[in-house]
């Protein structure tokens, strides 16, 4: 693979890492992968936690997950008091869809890029309310932002009561125009659910300009907290329409705030909140170590991997080549192939772990770019790619 080009930006030693040195992790979008001091900084608190329960629980973590909260609310640039942790972006989602008291008829509009668990988490609430769950076919390659919002936007109908999209796809691994969308569903008065899982960390976030009602992200994927650690963001005008998904103690809670949207969420009982309050450890330690220059680096090598990634299969990009439409995580077409085959073999025989991908009856491979990750780990997934294909009888040209 030619060399990135000058000026791309540092990237981090493998070592700030836990990541085992021998496997090219190039799956970072799936589960993340937590630096050393921030994981640290997680047993810290769960340690602080044991010395004494009950003051950390019931009166210490009321004021600790107010800070923690405060400092990530400024990072995606919200209020702090319409933002509450939860332990991940399928537990908030799972909220506000139970929620909504759909009746029989209702729609909720999305496309067919979601994210399995949560289509499927769509299509049971459909089946016990009535409602319609319908996935609008946005087919690849995308060309222009407005496109897309247009091919969403023509499916609307007077059923629609709710738009839901990723801001970031897990299949395709695209940036979808979501701020444009929430803007047109506000307009004609429907609610907008944001599933950005994968967006906090990768791409910049100003909840308040983007406009969603309701807005979820994992803080244990890009931003590099400890697993176990996301946010619901709910504009402060639709949080009474939220009802706990788990009752407990509400506004007697040991940590209760005043607030009902954030007493019903942030106390489902005991748990243990160390991933929370390790979120302002990794927003430090992105600050600490030239984050913006870091992660321009880690979006070049992304768009010279899909570039040579391209280039060896001889197949279409399915985006253009701009930030508008990936940043760390891509997704190529493959030949078609085995691909749960492939995936193993990679791992099996070259130690690259990259997930491949059935969309509709296209094969992908979703690769992503962590700091971490060196032009050599690109090099051993073009070669782990051409070998895999090769064991399937598919060669690839060099
Ligand atoms: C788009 C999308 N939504 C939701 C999720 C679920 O995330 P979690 O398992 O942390 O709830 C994922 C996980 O990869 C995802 O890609």
């Amino acid at each position: 693979m030619s060399a990135l080009p000058a000026g791309s930006g540092p990237s981090l030693p493998r070592d700030l890492f836990l990541l085992d040195p021998a496997v090219a992790f190039l799956n970072h979008g799936s589960f993340g992968a937590t630096p050393r001091v921030v994981f640290e900084d997680g047993v810290a608190w769960q340690r602080e936690l044991e010395r004494q329960p009950v003051e950390f629980l019931a009166r210490r973590l009321g004021p600790l997950l107010a800070e923690a909260r405060g400092a990530l609310a400024a990072h995606v640039q919200a209020a702090p008091d319409d933002l509450a942790f939860v332990p991940n972006a399928t537990t908030a989602l799972n909220l506000v869809a139970h929620s909504l008291r759909l009746q029989p008829g209702d729609e909720i509009l999305t496309t067919d890029h979601e994210y399995g668990a949560m289509d499927r988490m769509w299509r049971m609430i459909c089946a016990r309310t009535g409602a319609v769950y319908r996935p609008v076919p946005v087919d690849l390659p995308v060309t222009t932002a407005e496109t897309v919002v247009e091919t969403v936007w023509q499916a609307v109908s007077p059923r629609t009561r709710v738009l839901f999209l990723s801001h970031l796809t897990s299949p395709t691994a695209l940036v979808l125009p979501v701020q444009r969308l929430c803007q047109r569903a506000r307009a004609a008065g429907l609610l907008s659910i944001v599933d950005g899982a994968h967006a906090l960390g990768q791409v910049p976030l100003n909840l308040t300009d983007l406009g969603a009602d309701f807005y979820t992200a994992n803080a244990h994927k890009w931003l590099g907290a400890p697993k176990g650690a996301a946010f619901l963001h709910a504009r402060s005008e639709v949080q009474a329409l939220l009802e706990p998904l788990v009752i407990s103690w509400g506004e007697a809670s040991p940590c209760r705030t005043g607030r009902r949207f954030l007493d019903e969420v942030q106390w489902p009982g005991t748990h243990n909140p160390a991933a929370y309050l390790a979120v302002p450890a990794a927003l430090r330690f992105w600050a600490e170590n030239h984050g913006d220059a870091v992660l321009a680096r880690c979006r070049a090598l992304a768009r010279h991997t899909r570039a040579a990634l391209n280039a060896r299969t001889q197949l279409a990009p399915l985006c253009p080549e701009s930030e508008e439409w990936f940043a760390q995580m891509a997704a190529v077409f493959l030949p078609p192939c085995d691909g749960p085959r492939l995936q193993a073999d990679m791992y099996a025989h070259h130690r690259v772990e990259v997930p491949v991908i059935r969309w509709r009856d296209r094969v992908l491979l979703r690769f992503s770019i962590a700091p971490y990750n060196s032009e050599d780990d690109v090099t051993r997934l073009l070669s782990a790619l051409s070998d895999g294909l090769r064991r399937q009888g598919i060669t690839l040209p060099r």
